[in-house]
């Protein structure tokens, strides 16, 4: 598999490339699926999330296919009262503030995500041998956000509050997730995915110190409970330039990078014997083939500078996730140029 030969210090057979979000909007054959389904229900359909996990893997050949699901799909399983809004995210009926809500936050048994687990089992049977897939998970910060927040927000004053003016009902909410996080990354493992990501979207509302202080140690239990597996664990969060060494050092094999820092000078904050994943900007995916073609150019010699200093392997994606509005032809031939380019 080139992904996991890139992530592993190995020569892969091919430039590995999947991108965030590959399922979803920007497919007609995801849009006509979704058309009377909501999100969340079709989370939990194993057939369903088989199908729209292999929707992107079929049309644009890229290496590797992520579960279809979402950050509070566990959160969902555990009895968390939620919905995922289209056009806004993840909505909380009963925002998490008190220790008393903390307290009554559920956790979440093994047996509450069978439809995630059977899913795997019928994507393995379907993905070819040479295509990796990745399961993954919210990190604890991304999760307490909409818990905190009851919703998305831009600047995550309720949860910044929360983790300085009370810390230790913050560390008691971070355990929580983290123990949740464990259980949804170890049950996909167990059920064979061969790599996972664990996102944290939004640590890079952080600064270095708050995140070492308040979330790396959480972020580091978590995956330090799934090493036993050995596979590559990827970690990636959104405009974390700053964040990209604290953010390997909590344990990642493969550290995701936004469109913000260069691959090059990426690997040289975060040192030699880790893989770096990224980095085109979604957006460049509406701007035209020879604007596409350029900007792989440059990635893929920034990424060829970052092997040659040391960096372990690179693994092309986006920078974040593919845009709803982006034409599925676009991605299809960015796939193409990254495989011949
Ligand atoms: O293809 C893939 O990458 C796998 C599917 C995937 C989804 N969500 C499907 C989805 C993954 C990996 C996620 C993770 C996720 N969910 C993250 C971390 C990744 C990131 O983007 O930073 C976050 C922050 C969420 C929370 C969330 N869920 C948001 C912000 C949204 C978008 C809201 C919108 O409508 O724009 C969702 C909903 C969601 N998750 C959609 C999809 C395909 C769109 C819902 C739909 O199609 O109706």
């Amino acid at each position: 598999m080139p992904l996991i030969a890139a992530a592993t210090g190995k020569n892969p057979a091919r430039r590995p490339v999947w991108f965030m979000r590959q399922a979803g909007r920007s497919l007609p054959e995801y849009r006509a699926i979704r058309a009377n389904r909501g999100m969340l229900e079709s989370c939990f359909d194993a057939e369903l999330v088989c199908e729209i996990t292999m929707q992107p893997v079929r049309r644009h050949d890229t290496d590797a296919a992520i579960l279809f699901s979402d950050i509070v799909v566990p959160l969902r399983a555990a009895g968390v009262d939620l919905d995922i809004v289209a056009g806004t995210g993840p909505v909380i009926a009963e925002p998490v503030r008190t220790a008393a809500d903390v307290a009554a936050l559920p956790r979440l048994a093994t047996d509450e995500v069978g439809a995630v687990t059977s899913a795997i089992g019928l994507i393995l049977g379907e993905l070819p041998d040479t295509k990796s897939l990745i399961g993954f998970a919210g990190a604890p910060f991304t999760l307490a956000s909409y818990l905190i927040e009851g919703g998305p927000s831009r600047t995550y004053e309720r949860t910044k509050t929360m983790m300085r003016a009370d810390p230790e009902l913050w560390n008691q909410l971070m355990g929580k997730l983290a123990d949740l996080t464990i259980t949804f990354l170890r049950a996909q493992l167990d059920a064979g995915v061969d790599a996972v990501q664990l996102f944290d979207s939004w640590a890079g509302a952080l600064s270095e110190a708050d995140y070492l202080t308040y979330v790396a140690p959480h972020s580091a239990r978590v995956l330090a409970e799934v090493a036993d597996y050995g596979v590559p664990r990827i970690h990636f969060g959104v405009g974390t330039g700053e964040l990209l060494s604290a953010m390997t050092n909590v344990g990642a094999d493969v550290i995701g990078v936004d469109w913000r820092v260069p691959l090059d000078v990426a690997a040289a904050r975060v040192g030699p014997g880790v893989a770096i994943q990224g980095n085109l900007d979604p957006t460049v995916l509406m701007a035209g083939d020879a604007v596409l073609e350029r900007e792989l150019r440059r990635i893929i010699a920034e990424g060829e500078r970052a092997v040659a200093s040391g960096a372990r392997g690179h693994i092309l994606n986006l920078g974040h996730g593919v845009m709803p509005g982006t034409d599925a032809d676009a991605i299809t031939r960015a796939v193409e140029l990254i495989h011949t380019l």
